[in-house]
């Protein structure tokens, strides 16, 4: 692997880390110089994937079996990365799973309040316990938060209302958390979209069995992969989505950014009535 340095000797703590984005990041962090990555999730298995991917870099990649619904899982996971790497530069809250856009109309109310709690304590409460947990390290050294966002905290039918309320959620901590630990510790998200993922439903709603790779097709219908946003070559590989994580986390290059989202979504925000793109004759 060969490194660009626009992280070089930080060390990182993502949650999620054994796949998808999270996964992504963590390999890109080891790219820019990073002298640690410590990936949280709930699969072993997943988890040594990514020091299985990181090659020679992999003496680098702590994996750290936890639930960040859980306090004290953090806390303790928080801990072994400092007792592993001396230090904690950037926290990447980025755990989440989907509601499958189940509508207000496609859902009894039971099926809602199953979907809220488990989604809402995952992407919503486990944002917050991360924060709430590396803070501390943060303020020493001067560090940062890049939060996974999503087109969904912006726009609608990036899921059903309780995936969209809870990624609206997070933009209210990106902002909030900003406020509270300036001067001492920049917070930022990415607002990623449509990515090709191992992203998942709730479990205790009978969601935890497919992926969102599943829903692609039906997005696409028959217009063609992507043709429901703007940049329709956009990748929906994950490593493609990684640059503005590196950006926001980058001292060098970001010092001056706090309370900002970058949309890294093919430009959903600037889709036209009759066509996604103005400019598919050009
Ligand atoms: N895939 C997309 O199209 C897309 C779009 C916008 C936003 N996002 C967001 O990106 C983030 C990452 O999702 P992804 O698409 O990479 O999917 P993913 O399933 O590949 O990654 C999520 C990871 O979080 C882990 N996880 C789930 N619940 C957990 C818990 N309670 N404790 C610890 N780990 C847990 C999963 O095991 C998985 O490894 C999520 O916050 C998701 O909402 C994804």
């Amino acid at each position: 692997m060969t490194t660009t340095g626009w992280l070089s000797g930080d060390v990182a703590f993502i949650t999620g880390g054994g796949s998808g984005i999270g996964k992504a990041v963590a390999l890109r962090f080891l790219q820019e110089g990073a002298a640690g990555v410590a990936v949280l999730g709930r699969s072993l298995d997943k988890l040594a994937s990514v020091t299985e991917d990181a090659g020679s870099l992999g003496d680098r990649v702590l994996a750290l079996e936890g639930d960040v619904r859980s306090a004290s899982d953090l806390a303790a996971a928080v801990d072994a990365t400092i007792a592993r790497f001396g230090k904690l530069d950037v926290a990447v809250p980025n755990a989440g799973i989907w509601d499958f856009q189940r509508s207000i109309h496609g859902s009894t109310p039971a099926e809602i309040e199953t979907i809220y709690d488990e989604l809402f304590d995952i992407n919503v409460k486990g944002y917050l316990l991360t924060a709430s947990t590396t803070w501390p390290a943060l303020v020493e050294s001067g560090g940062n938060i890049v939060m996974t966002l999503s087109n969904a905290a912006f726009y609608a039918a990036g899921g059903g209302p309780v995936y969209t309320a809870a990624k609206h959620a997070t933009r209210g901590l990106v902002t909030q958390l900003a406020y509270e630990l300036a001067p001492k510790v920049r917070v930022n998200g990415v607002a990623i979209g449509g990515l090709r993922t191992d992203l998942r439903g709730p479990k205790t709603a009978g969601l935890g069995g497919r992926s969102i790779e599943h829903s692609f097709a039906k997005r696409d219908g028959d217009r063609g992969p992507n043709m429901w946003i703007p940049l329709h070559q956009a990748s929906t590989d994950p490593v493609d989505s990684t640059g503005p994580y590196v950006l926001l986390a980058s001292r060098r290059n970001a010092s001056v950014v706090t309370g900002s989202i970058i949309n890294a979504d093919g430009g959903m925000g600037v889709r036209g009535f009759a066509t996604a793109a103005g400019g598919d004759a050009l």
